[in-house]
């Protein structure tokens, strides 16, 4: 692989770094590295280093030193205040500047908060790129996720193929904050979605139908998604295997009506969803998949629901 794509590029291999080696920093590492990149990683938690260490990564200590060895460093932490922390703070990425340097920003955070990262980032002469994404690891790992770029164009061209390695749909889609905007809009859809299957398969489960025959009938309509079509067949056999944490999702969610709020609009189903994933977490359901809300509505329902598994016995038979 790796001599497949040094024959194929006349210009050398870009260096890359990724800071934050979670579920999705793994899985894009992994890619990165199978796709024959040099990368450097670093995660405050070391151990999540160790898959990308044995396939060839180089684990350092500090973003700094990611900085120092990377030409591309992707940031792929939880929220604004680590991006901030691993930027900025001691022995950041700012404090391993060169001048080849550009940061790339893959975690979800405040469009608003983005935009001030960006500008700090100038102050050291460092041009940072948002380039949020939609998907998750399962996808991540063969390159399959869909990236939305904003900030400086031109930059952006010029690590376009990376883009097109790490995604098979990149979007160009304004300054910085853009991108970050337009993902806070699509995590709303990941909340409705897993919300109203969650409630379509406890309403059916209470009249004891078989929640299978809901999701044939729901998959043969205009209103299937992707959701409906693969994971709702893993809710409904109580697998909430994680792929996107529901904690991480009620992050997303916090940030969606803050930056709502900033905007002075009203979005009262978020608001809402706020609170049932708020109570789904205080109820111990904060680290599994984020489709694990359904086993919190399932959970405070449960004397009325009684089901064992499999036995689905249609209450509307007489
Ligand atoms: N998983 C997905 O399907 C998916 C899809 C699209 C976007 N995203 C976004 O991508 C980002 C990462 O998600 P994930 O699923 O990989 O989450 P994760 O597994 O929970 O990983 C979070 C990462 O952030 C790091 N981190 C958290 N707080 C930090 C701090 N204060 N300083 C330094 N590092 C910090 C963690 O380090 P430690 O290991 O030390 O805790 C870890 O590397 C999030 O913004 C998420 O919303 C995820």
């Amino acid at each position: 692989m790796k001599n497949d794509i040094k024959k194929n590029q006349s210009s050398k291999i870009v260096k890359i770094g990724i800071i934050g080696t979670g579920i999705l920093g793994n899985a894009v590492g992994l890619h990165l590295l199978r796709s024959g990149y040099e990368l450097t990683v670093y995660n405050r938690t070391k151990e999540k280093t160790n898959k990308l260490k044995i396939n060839g990564a180089k684990v350092v200590n500090s973003p700094k030193n990611v900085a120092e060895n990377s030409e591309l460093v992707i940031i792929i932490v939880k929220d604004a205040n680590a991006v901030k922390k691993v930027s900025f703070g001691k022995n950041g990425i700012v404090d391993g500047r060169h001048p080849g340097l550009t940061v790339a920003d893959m975690s979800t955070i405040n469009p608003m908060e983005s935009k001030k990262i960006s500008k700090i980032f100038l102050k050291y002469k460092i041009i940072k790129l948002d380039i949020p994404v939609m998907g998750g690891p399962n996808v991540a790992i063969n390159g399959e996720l869909l990236l939305m770029g904003s900030g400086n164009k031109e930059r952006f061209d010029k690590f376009k193929n990376i883009f097109n390695k790490i995604a098979n749909k990149v979007f160009f889609v304004g300054g910085n904050g853009t991108a970050h905007l337009i993902k806070l809009s699509m995590n709303i859809q990941i909340t409705m979605l897993a919300l109203a299957l969650s409630e379509g398969i406890t309403l059916v489960k209470s009249a004891k139908i078989d929640p299978r025959i809901f999701l044939d009938i729901l998959n043969s309509t205009y209103f299937k998604t992707g959701m409906s079509e693969n994971k709702a067949y893993k809710m409904i056999q109580d697998n909430f295997e994680v792929t996107f944490t529901l904690k991480n999702l009620k992050k997303d969610i916090s940030t969606i009506t803050d930056t709502a709020k900033s905007f002075k609009i009203n979005l009262p189903m978020i608001e809402k969803a706020k609170s049932v994933y708020s109570n789904a977490i205080n109820k111990g359901f904060g680290d599994i998949d984020y489709t694990g809300i359904l086993a919190y509505i399932e959970e405070i329902n449960k004397t009325q629901l009684k089901i064992t598994k499999n036995n689905y016995k249609n209450k509307f038979i007489t």
